[in-house]
């Protein structure tokens, strides 16, 4: 799997699936939940209506309606609390659940925002070790992941997770 850094905005993404990092209710939010919400229309509100919630470390898709990007695939990363609560396992969940998913509905390429890593305040750079390590221990048929920092400081992370062996 061929895993890329981009900076900017996932809504403009027109790859197969962008992943957004929800909460339980699946019903929009802050941050990168609520820019997807924004950009793919009221449809997207009223198909996570119909999925029931999510758990902590689960992943659900929808189509991704008026966004670029063919599908979302709606995950609910930990809140830190202080990384002894299984934060770790749970992050890592998000990474191999959002895949598995994207396998389901044939994505090939998939777009991961930094999960857990604003309102949900998992520092940075442990996050983007744990994404990078979920992400290469997956045996899955998505052909390429863009790991996308809305800040430098987020790129930054990545490209140094990325660089260790
Ligand atoms: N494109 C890419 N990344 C973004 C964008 C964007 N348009 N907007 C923000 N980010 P957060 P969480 C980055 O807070 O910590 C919501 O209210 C942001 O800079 O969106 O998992 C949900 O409903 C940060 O690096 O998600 C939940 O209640 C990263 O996305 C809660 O926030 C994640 O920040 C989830 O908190």
């Amino acid at each position: 799997m061929n895993i890329e850094v981009w900076r900017g905005d996932i809504t403009t993404l027109g790859v197969d699936a962008i992943v957004n990092a929800a909460n339980n209710s699946l019903l929009g939010g802050g941050g990168v939940d609520g820019a997807i919400h924004r950009a793919a229309g009221p449809e997207l509100l009223a198909a996570c209506r119909e999925l029931g919630g999510c758990d902590t470390g689960d992943a659900k898709a929808t189509p991704g309606f008026d966004l670029p990007a063919r599908w979302v695939i709606h995950t609910v990363g930990p809140v830190w609390y202080g990384g002894d609560q299984g934060e770790p396992e749970l992050l890592a969940s998000c990474y191999r659940r959002s895949l598995e998913v994207a396998d389901e509905i044939g994505g090939r390429t998939v777009a991961f925002p930094a999960i857990s890593t604003g309102v949900y305040a998992y520092p940075k750079a442990a996050a983007a070790d744990v994404a990078v390590a979920a992400l290469r221990s997956a045996d899955r048929s998505v052909e390429s992941v863009t790991l996308v920092g809305f800040d430098e400081a987020t790129v930054a992370t990545y490209e140094a997770a990325l660089r260790a062996p």
